[in-house]
């Protein structure tokens, strides 16, 4: 069973080798590494919004811990930053003079942040949280992410459409099995 823990390291290691590579990659386009931590960036960022940090909230509630509150509203802020400078990045080209400097920087605050979730908080929440239970929600989640990106990347146009005349076909579905039942 994956470990909630265990899956958010492993997630920061990756994120911190590619920052490695992007820095030891001297020469030509750094775009596709740029690109790749961006996508990891943003999965993680969901995963622990939707489902991680709700489930840390809770925890550090249960277990009175005073500064709970402001440790989780302060790593949505960090994400926050975080999701601002990849959205400028996204939009530059990486022959852009500030595009390998604004990386740059969005490496050394996602680091930061990362060095504050794994020896502050997660050490906290260390069996305070059901991290198998968690750990599977995250890791279905994650899986759909992928897979709906997989998707985007093949044909954003046709994908939207398709998944847009399924959302409506089962919404139907759905209607018109309410208004079947118990009559
Ligand atoms: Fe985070
Ligand atoms: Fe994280």
């Amino acid at each position: 069973m994956p470990n909630a823990i265990a899956m958010l390291r492993e997630d920061h290691q990756k994120v911190k080798d590619l920052f490695e590579h992007f820095e030891s990659h001297d020469s030509g386009d750094k775009k596709e590494i740029v690109d790749t931590t961006l996508k990891e960036l943003e999965i993680h960022t969901t995963l622990e919004e939707e489902i991680f940090y709700p489930a840390a909230r809770k925890a550090l509630d249960e277990m009175r811990d005073e500064e709970g509150d402001d440790t989780i509203d302060e790593a949505w802020e960090e994400h926050h930053v975080v999701k601002l400078v990849s959205a400028e990045l996204k939009k530059m080209r990486s022959s852009d003079e500030r595009y390998n400097a604004k990386f740059t920087v969005l490496a050394e605050s996602v680091k930061h942040h990362i060095q504050e979730e794994e020896n502050e908080l997660f050490p906290k929440l260390d069996g305070h949280i059901d991290a198998e239970a968690l750990g599977e929600k995250m890791m279905a989640r994650k899986e759909k992410l992928q897979q709906r990106r997989a998707n985007g990347s093949k044909g954003r146009g046709a994908s939207k459409t398709r998944a847009a005349s399924t959302r409506n076909k089962s919404k139907r579905r759905t209607r018109r099995r309410a208004s079947g039942g118990g009559r």
